[in-house]
């Protein structure tokens, strides 16, 4: 399948996002719920002189958990040391990055879900007692060894909370939720944007952009870098209504903000499964795309924005579906 312009994946060209990521909670707009616990939890600590409990972020991608750590580490004075889940594949890569930590310092565990689980093991005591547990030497010749680690916060984020042992889960003090932005969230986040990369873009133009980001800050400048190509190309440079819709019609974003993929996914269950109830599986197959993608990526704005439904018999397409798509809806349909 051709590369989605809204995917919320991150692309090569997001390197472009490292200048446009706020750097203080002040800065980070929406999220009021998060922020506002956040700035709580960060005061306390910076008053005990302690460091901040572990954090786990989670939410779809592009909403802006790492966006999140990154400002954590900046409100508490401390550095950030970053991995991912499924990188940590030796013990010793693990050890290596704890046994780097200053006193107070947050380490960034992308897509924690993926930790392989004999190193979560480990992640338990050095997250519970600042203590990393490991074994040295080889078979004949092994023998534990205890090193003291440096209060530090572990900040986890992924799009699968429902993926994490309880285990896990239970050592986060503080998790937050990120939810899909609001328009008028997204409309003030490209605002920012336009200001950042010193293009001016017109009010309603801000507003129709910020309507087909699928609640999204990731899609949202995405689509204003294309944008902003187009007013530059077509137009004096300035983001205008109608620069944004021409653009974005010809970047086959609708006016909900679905593109070919939804449009397929949604089509593919009316044509061949009747609209549903059918399972995610056939699904998968029937589009040729993995199901995790699908339940990662596609369908959570097509659920939260009432296209698809989830039913204990399998996803079905909705009325509002059909209806947006121009399909005349069979009457069984709610
Ligand atoms: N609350 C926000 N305010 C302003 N910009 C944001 C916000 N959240 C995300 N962004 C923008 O969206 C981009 C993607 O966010 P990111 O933190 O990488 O998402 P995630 O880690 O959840 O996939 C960031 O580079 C940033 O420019
Ligand atoms: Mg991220």
């Amino acid at each position: 399948m051709e590369e989605r312009i809204i995917t919320n994946e991150r692309l090569d060209e997001d390197n472009f996002e490292q200048n446009l990521r706020p750097e203080h909670l002040d800065d980070y707009i929406g999220q009021s719920e998060a922020k506002e616990n956040l700035k709580i939890f960060i005061k306390a600590a910076l008053m005990r002189e302690e460091s901040l409990d572990h954090v786990l972020l989670y939410g779809p991608p592009g909403l802006g958990k790492t966006t999140l750590s990154y400002i954590i580490a900046n409100e508490l004075g401390t550095h950030i040391k970053t991995a991912s889940g499924p990188a940590i594949e030796k013990s010793g890569d693990l050890a290596a990055i704890l046994s780097s930590l200053e006193p107070g310092d947050v380490l960034f565990v992308d897509e924690i879900h993926r930790i392989p689980r004999f190193i979560e093991e480990i992640l338990y005591s050095a997250m519970e007692d600042f203590t990393l547990d490991i074994i040295v030497g080889n078979d004949s010749n092994s023998r534990n060894i205890r090193i003291d680690l440096p209060p530090f916060t572990l900040v986890g984020a992924t799009t699968r909370a429902g993926d994490l042992t309880g285990p896990l889960r239970d050592r986060f003090g503080i998790i937050s939720k990120l939810n899909y932005y609001t328009v008028e969230e997204l409309t003030n986040i490209v605002k920012r944007t336009s200001r950042v990369l010193n293009v001016v873009i017109e009010e309603e133009a801000a507003i129709e952009l910020a309507k087909r980001s699928r609640g999204t800050p990731r899609i949202a400048n995405r689509l204003f870098k294309r944008v902003r190509d187009y007013a530059l190309v077509m137009g004096n440079g300035v983001i205008d209504l109608g620069i944004t819709t021409l653009a974005l019609n010809r970047l086959k974003v609708d006016s909900e903000g679905l593109d070919d993929t939804d449009y397929h996914l949604l089509k593919s269950i009316i044509e061949k499964f009747n609209g549903g109830p059918v399972g995610i599986e056939a699904i998968a197959s029937s589009i040729g795309e993995e199901q995790t993608t699908i339940e990662d990526v596609y369908e959570p704005y097509l659920l939260q924005h009432g296209f698809l439904k989830r039913t204990s018999r399998g996803r079905m397409v909705t009325r509002k579906a059909y209806e947006h798509l121009g399909i005349t809806c069979p009457d069984k349909i709610e």
